[in-house]
């Protein structure tokens, strides 16, 4: 079964200056029940706005969106029971303690009473907060509130748990408990979709990938397959002075450059006649997710 499935989903913004402004362009994608989904994409991309749809807190222009058969716009309120959201940004009813936060927000979700106070203690233990239960949310660190956001997104066991990039602006530490709290969580069967701008994060945590760019998808797949498919058949070198002309075969990424190898070492020599001491390296080897993500957005 789908976890999540999007059709032909969009979403227009009416700027300031009256022009409209598509921020989310037909997107079809789905997640299946039981992976961890990395969305990729620069800023303003719109992954916020995609996800924003996904948990019912934007309204779409078009399309549907569908979570584990439930259409969103249709049953907003059984979507929502199935999904945990940690926002981009971080909202918390401040003057509340840790405790209350959690008490509070768990009773919207029709939790009993009984269960709460038992999965709260719990939960402030996993995410190393229980010293601080008492403390109203206002005086807590940043690394602190966020983890609170993500006590508040799993307290209520979401079947998919979505996070805008719950790693940003948070130190290595954190960023490698937040990992092994996704996949513990995951393990457990639990479908996650994340955004980051980290793509070791998503090397590290994601089996399948959607890269979005201006709005719509650039790429959409397996992780392993994309790599394969990027590694493939591609050299790549480095100039000295790129302010040159090129071989037509030749694309720009990032600083360095690639060429799809036709017949590697006649290839090589080509490259090598063609830019004779310009050239500081070459090498053929297996693209990072880095270089695949340089490539799908530069365009
Ligand atoms: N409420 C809004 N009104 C107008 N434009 C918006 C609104 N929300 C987002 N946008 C625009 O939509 C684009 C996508 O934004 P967002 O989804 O936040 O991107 P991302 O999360 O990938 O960085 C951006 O250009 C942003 O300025
Ligand atoms: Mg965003």
């Amino acid at each position: 079964m789908d976890a999540l499935r999007t059709h032909q989903l969009s979403k227009q913004f009416i700027q300031k200056n009256g022009e409209p402004f598509i921020a989310v362009n037909n997107v079809t994608m789905s997640i299946e029940e039981g992976k961890i989904h990395g969305l990729l994409g620069p800023n303003g991309a719109g992954k916020s706005t995609l996800i924003n749809m996904i948990t019912g807190s934007c309204m779409p222009s078009s399309g549907e969106i569908v979570v584990f058969d439930n259409n969103v716009t249709d049953k907003t309120i059984q979507s929502k029971q199935v999904i945990g959201i940690v926002p981009q940004e971080i909202v918390i009813e401040m003057a509340f303690t840790v405790y209350e936060v959690l008490y509070y927000f768990s009773g919207m979700y029709g939790i009993s009473y009984a269960e709460r106070n038992k999965r709260i203690p719990k939960i402030l233990e996993v995410l190393d907060l229980s010293e601080k239960a008492h403390e109203r949310a206002r005086g807590l660190s940043g690394g602190m509130k966020r983890r609170l956001m993500i006590a508040k997104a799993i307290i209520h066991k979401p079947k998919l748990l979505i996070l805008d990039e719950p790693t940003a602006g948070v130190d290595v530490t954190l960023r490698q408990r937040i990992w092994e709290l996704v996949r513990e969580l995951n393990k457990q069967g639990t479908t996650v979709l994340f955004t980051t701008h980290y793509l070791e994060e998503a090397e590290q945590l994601c089996e399948r990938i959607t890269v979005l760019n201006h709005g719509k998808i650039v790429k959409n797949g397996d992780l392993k397959d994309i790599q394969q498919e990027f590694s493939k058949n591609l050299i790549r070198f480095e100039l000295f002075d790129r302010n040159t002309t090129h071989l037509e075969e030749v694309q720009q990424v990032g600083m360095a450059y690639n060429y799809p190898i036709k017949n590697l070492r006649d290839d090589l020599d080509r490259i090598a006649a063609f830019y004779k001491d310009n050239l500081k390296s070459i090498r053929s080897e297996a693209a990072s997710l880095e270089e695949i993500f340089l490539n799908l957005t530069s365009k």
